[in-house]
C-alpha cells in the first residue's frame, strides 16, 4: 500500500480527488490534512467516512511540527497539495492569508517532505531521493495572467499574475521549481483552468449562479460579462492529476484545460435557461479590479506525453452539475447557512483527530 498525503482535501477539488483516487487505485491509503477554513466541508466526504483507506486530520499545512509528525506516522510516498485560499475576490480584500497559506504553507510541505525523502536526510546538497516519491503542486492557469482575443497559455508562457491570489500561486510555483532545481526534489506542477462540478463552494461563478437562480435572487455579472474562462469538469481534472502522479516526469509542469471557452454572460444565460427562469434576474455590477479578460489553456503536453484527455463536453457537464445542485439542495442550504461548519464537532467532538 502507498500512503499519500492529500492537503486541502475537504475543499471542492480535493474532496472530488480523494473519492476518485480511492475508486481508481486499490493500493492507496489517503491521509487528508485540512484546516477546515470556511471552504473546507467534511460533508463533501461523508460517503467515505467509514472507508478504511481514508483518514482525516484537522490541521494547518503551515504547522511544521504537525506535518513532520504525520510524516513520521505515515511515511508518505507522495504529497498532493490542494490546500489554498482559492477565491480571487477574497484575495483582493484580504491578501495576507493568501500569501501565508499559499506560499509559506507550500514551503513547509516541501521542506518536510525533503527531509523525509532524502536518502541522506541531513545532507541538503545531496540530490539522492528514495524511489517513487513525488510532490505535486496544484496550481492554476491564472499564474499566466491574461490573454487577448487569440492565443493560448502553454507551459512556457511567462508568469504574469494580476491579483493577489494568482500572485500567491505563482510565487508557490517558483518555490516548487526552486526546490527541484536546487535540491533535486521530485516535483510536478499542474496548472488547470476553471473547474466546475459537484461540491464547489457557492462563491464561485457556476454554483453561485445556480444557487441564486433557483431562489430567483439577482445574478451579479461583473463588468460587461464578456470575460472568457476555459471550463474543466472536476472529474476530468482528477483523472489528469492521477496521470501526473503515475507518469509525470520530475520537474515538469503540465497544463490541464477543458478546451471549453465561454464568456461569463453566456454561462449565466445557459444556467437561467436550464432552470427555466427569466433573464431579468441578471444584474451587471461593478467590475472586479485587475479582472483578467481571457484564459485559454494549451493542454497538448499532458495529452501527448501522458495520454490524458477530457471526457466531458461542457453541455453535458453543466447540465449534470445543475442537476447535482438541484438534487443536493440540503448540501447547498447547509453551506449557505453556515450549518456545515457544525459537522466537524458532531463527527469528531473536541478530540483533535
Ligand atoms: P477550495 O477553496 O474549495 O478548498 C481549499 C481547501 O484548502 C479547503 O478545504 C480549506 O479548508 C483548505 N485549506 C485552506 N488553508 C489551509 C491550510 N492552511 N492548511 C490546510 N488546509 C487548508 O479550493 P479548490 O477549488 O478545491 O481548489 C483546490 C486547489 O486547486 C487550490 O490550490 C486552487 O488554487 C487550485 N485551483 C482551483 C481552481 C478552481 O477552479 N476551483 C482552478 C485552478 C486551480
Ligand atoms: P470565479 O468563479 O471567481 O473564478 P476565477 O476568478 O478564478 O476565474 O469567477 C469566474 C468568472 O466569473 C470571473 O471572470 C469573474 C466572474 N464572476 C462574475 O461575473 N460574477 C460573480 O458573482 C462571480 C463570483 C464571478
Amino acid at each position: 500500500m502507498k500512503n499519500i498525503l492529500v492537503t486541502g482535501g475537504a475543499g471542492f477539488i480535493g474532496s472530488n480527488f480523494i473519492k476518485y483516487i480511492l475508486d481508481h487505485d486499490p493500493n492507496v491509503n489517503i491521509v487528508n490534512l485540512d484546516l477546515l477554513t470556511y471552504a473546507g466541508n467534511l460533508e463533501n466526504l461523508v460517503d467515505i467516512s467509514d472507508e478504511s483507506r481514508y483518514t482525516f486530520k484537522k490541521g494547518d499545512i503551515r504547522d511544521r511540527v504537525l506535518v513532520n509528525q504525520l510524516f513520521n506516522e505515515y511515511d508518505f510516498c507522495s504529497i498532493i497539495n490542494f490546500a489554498a485560499e482559492s477565491h480571487v475576490d477574497r484575495s483582493i480584500v484580504e491578501p495576507d492569508i493568501f500569501l501565508s497559506t499559499n506560499v509559506i504553507g507550500v514551503q513547509v510541505l516541501l521542506d518536510t517532505a525533503m527531509s523525509h525523502w532524502k536518502t541522506e536526510p541531513h545532507n541538503k546538497y545531496s540530490k539522492e531521493y528514495r524511489k517513487s516519491v513525488k510532490f505535486i503542486q496544484i496550481s492554476t492557469d491564472e499564474v499566466y495572467g491574461t490573454l487577448g482575443k487569440s492565443g493560448m497559455f502553454s507551459e512556457k508562457t511567462p508568469l504574469a499574475p494580476n491579483n493577489p491570489y494568482s500572485a500567491s500561486k505563482a510565487s508557490a510555483d517558483l518555490v516548487v521549481r526552486a526546490y527541484y532545481k536546487t535540491y533535486g526534489m521530485p516535483v510536478n506542477i499542474t496548472r488547470c483552468s476553471n473547474n466546475y462540478g459537484p461540491y464547489q463552494f457557492p462563491e464561485k461563478l457556476i454554483p453561485l449562479m445556480i444557487a441564486n437562480c433557483q431562489e430567483e435572487k439577482p445574478l451579479p455579472v461583473y463588468g460587461d460579462g464578456m470575460q472568457i474562462r476555459d471550463w474543466l469538469h472536476v472529474s476530468d481534472h482528477c483523472a489528469a492529476i492521477m496521470c501526473v502522479l503515475e507518469k509525470g516526469q520530475a520537474g515538469e509542469v503540465y497544463n490541464i484545460g477543458g478546451n471549453n471557452e465561454y464568456t461569463n454572460i453566456d454561462i449565466v444565460r445557459m444556467i437561467v435557461k436550464e432552470l427555466g427562469k427569466s433573464e431579468s434576474l441578471i444584474k451587471y455590477v461593478k467590475d472586479r479590479p485587475g479582472h483578467d479578460r481571457r484564459y485559454a489553456m494549451d493542454s497538448s503536453k499532458i495529452k501527448s506525453e501522458l495520454g490524458w484527455k477530457p471526457s466531458y463536453t461542457f453541455e453535458k457537464g453543466l447540465s449534470e452539475t445543475i442537476n447535482w445542485y438541484i438534487t443536493h439542495k440540503n448540501w447547498l442550504d447547509r453551506v449557505r447557512s453556515g450549518e456545515y461548519m457544525e459537522y466537524y464537532e458532531k463527527m469528531y467532538g473536541t478530540v483533535n483527530v
